[in-house]
């Protein structure tokens, strides 16, 4: 086995306080509970308030962490920040949460891979490290993902939620951290999940507002499809470059976009749903920040502990996905 040159250094996360539940769709939209429990698993999601910004967030899950680890933000060399739903287009979110962070030491940028933005920072993080480029870095995902989507279009509208994760990227002091990843890309197929408005090929005017077209659009049944095929064939390569297989695996956090797009994951890696981390149900799907979301919970209640093997996978708009073998 691999002895991995990086590790994950504690958790930390922030949820908004207000939990939204499918009735409240049902009283908007032509939805019900019963729909939506059954074809996604999510029964309510966390709503950020207006004031309650993605920088906000992203800032409260990274002094949890710091707190954690006793460490202060100037102790940060680098900040990168996984997200699709920014405060604003210009300059990157990681810069806004640079400065209110206070982290002074440290490069800031973002990572977008939408859903798979986690997976993909930490990456980028493991590659600084081994070329000696930064030594401490806060990998954060954050979303207000209430704030690009369409609340009249029931087909998206219960399908999102806003939150935070983060961790620290260090040098592996103990034999802990990462022992493989794999990260892939599909860019043929991003109009089956995109924002179509508000970019360079389409700037912000007054037909933007009517049409709708700057919240997400998503062909959601291809999206599904996709996710399954790409979340499979993404733990296979993880164990694969990890020289394991799924009997090995302690633990799988799956980006929690669909406890059936779950079930199919955990079903192709051969590994029971007794090992497969599961917030989907009272966070909805969060994109880039599922992941530390889920992580940081499984590490709070003890199901995940020192030790452990753990098998991250995620998919999302680009198409991205990619998975992640992790000694804890
Ligand atoms: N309430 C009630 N009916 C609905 C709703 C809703 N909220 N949304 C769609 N429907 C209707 C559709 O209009 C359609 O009606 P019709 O048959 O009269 O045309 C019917 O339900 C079936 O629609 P489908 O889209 O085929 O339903 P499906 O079983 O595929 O479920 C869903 C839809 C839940 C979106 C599913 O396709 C899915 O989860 N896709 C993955 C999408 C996803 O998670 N994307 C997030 C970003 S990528 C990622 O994170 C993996």
């Amino acid at each position: 086995m691999k002895r991995p040159i990086v590790e994950l250094w504690g958790t930390g996360c922030y949820t908004p306080q207000r939990a939204m539940t499918n009735e409240e769709f049902s009283k908007r939209l032509d939805t019900s509970d019963q729909w939506i429990v059954e074809r996604t698993g999510i029964r309510e999601r966390r709503v950020a308030e207006p004031n309650e910004s993605n920088a906000c967030m992203a800032k409260a899950a990274a002094e949890q962490l710091l707190r954690r680890n006793g460490l202060a933000p100037s102790d940060l060399d680098t900040i990168i920040l996984a997200t699709c739903s920014p405060d604003r287009l210009l300059p990157s979110q990681a810069c806004d949460l640079q400065a209110i962070l206070g982290a002074k030491s440290a490069a800031a940028f973002d990572v977008g891979a939408a859903c798979t933005g986690f997976l993909y920072g930490l990456s980028v993080a493991e590659g600084l490290i081994a070329a000696e480029q930064a030594k401490t870095i806060l990998v954060v995902a954050s979303e207000k993902l209430t704030s690009i989507m369409d609340w009249t279009d029931r087909a998206t509208a219960v399908l999102f939620g806003d939150g935070a994760g983060a961790t620290i990227v260090r040098r592996s002091t103990n034999g802990r951290g990462i022992l493989a990843s794999y990260m892939r890309s599909d860019g043929t197929l991003a109009e089956l999940l995109y924002r179509p408005g508000g970019g360079g090929t389409h700037p912000p005017d007054e037909a933007l507002l009517k049409d709708h077209s700057y919240y997400i659009k998503m062909a959601g049944r291809e999206v599904f499809k996709a996710a399954v095929l790409s979340m499979a064939d993404a733990c296979d390569h993880a164990l694969e470059r990890a020289g394991l297989v799924a009997a090995d695996i302690d633990l799988l956090i799956p980006h929690q976009a669909n406890t059936r797009i779950i079930e199919a994951t955990a079903k192709h890696a051969g590994l029971p749903m007794d090992k497969v981390y599961v917030n989907v149900d009272r966070f909805g799907n969060t994109s880039a920040a599922s992941i530390p979301i889920a992580l940081d919970e499984a590490v709070q209640c003890g199901r995940l502990v020192p030790g452990m093997k753990l098998l991250f996978v995620a998919f999302g708009a680009g198409f991205t996905w990619a998975s992640m073998v992790v000694q804890w």
